[in-house]
């Protein structure tokens, strides 16, 4: 089910409304260190990414999308990364389980968020942390590994969610989520920067996507393919000049944005984003 967004005319491409979880970081800070953008000696200011995810949240309502939230819960300071809650499709939840014991409780807290809203849930038994290593395509759903999810996971999404899984391999510590290193332009295309995959993995992006937008360490190194496209429009990192001048010739209109304060945490504007498909 897909409402179209506007009527586009030739030139343009066209997007669909879309229907987003978020989490407002009132507890947000860099306290411990799980990946290497963290540093919690230098930390990380709460007033400045609470104002900063305001100007995502309305650039996404401004797009005409839907906006739900979740509480945040003290002592989380991660759960702000919404898309690591739960992998969305069809209406089927399939739940997190995190790898670090620092984020362990937010796995449950979004599952449950989903079960009192009369989703049908799955508890995971393998390690996975949802959106951030999955990522749903029209015809597949990408997932990568190597850093947090497990490969037995990609095989429990599949049998839950009816959806062909392809594994893809992670293998550069500050690109550790499939979702710092490629997103979805639309149902059928994608951006990557292949330099965080394996020599396998690229040639299996190579065959799959021939017209993807290939990004370059200047991009990925200011988290610019932890973006997020309604197939029209491109909600990134504002830093990421040469991906977004290239998106631009592809068609898109780029909408930048910044959150250079948890990108200090590690994450950019498809990590705040949790994406509900029914
Ligand atoms: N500090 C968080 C972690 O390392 C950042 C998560 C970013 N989320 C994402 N979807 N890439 O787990």
């Amino acid at each position: 089910m897909t409402t179209p967004l506007a009527v586009a005319t030739n030139s343009e491409r066209a997007g669909t409304a879309r229907h987003y979880l978020m989490c407002r970081p009132e507890f947000f800070s860099v306290s411990y260190a799980i990946n290497p953008w963290m540093d919690p000696l230098a930390g990380a200011d709460t007033a400045t990414a609470v104002r900063q995810w305001e100007g995502l949240r309305e650039a996404y309502q401004s797009l005409g999308h839907t906006v739900d939230l979740i509480d945040p819960i003290p002592g989380l300071p991660d759960m702000v990364f919404a898309a690591n809650g739960a992998l969305v499709a069809d209406g089927r939840v399939y739940g997190a389980r995190f790898t670090h014991a620092e984020r362990a409780a937010e796995g449950p807290a979004y599952l449950r968020w989903f079960a009192d809203r009369g989703y049908e849930t799955l508890e995971a038994s393998f390690t996975n942390e949802g959106e951030g290593d999955y990522l749903t395509l029209d015809e597949m759903i990408l997932a990568g590994t190597g850093f947090r999810t497990d490969v037995a996971a990609h095989m429990e999404a599949q049998e839950f969610l009816g959806r062909p899984v392809v594994t893809l391999r992670l293998v550069d510590p500050r690109f550790y989520h499939l979702d710092t290193a490629l997103f979805p332009l639309d149902g059928h295309n994608v951006a990557y920067y292949p330099e965080a995959f394996s020599a396998g993995s690229r040639r299996v992006l190579e065959r799959l996507f021939p017209d993807a937008v290939i990004a370059e360490a200047a991009d990925a190194e200011v988290l610019g393919l932890n973006a997020v496209s309604d197939g029209r429009h491109v909600v990134i990192n504002a830093e990421a000049k040469k991906l977004s001048v290239e998106l631009e010739n592809r068609g898109y209109e780029v909408v930048p944005v910044d959150l250079s304060e948890l990108r200090k945490a590690g994450g950019g504007p498809k990590c705040c984003t949790l994406e509900i498909r029914r």
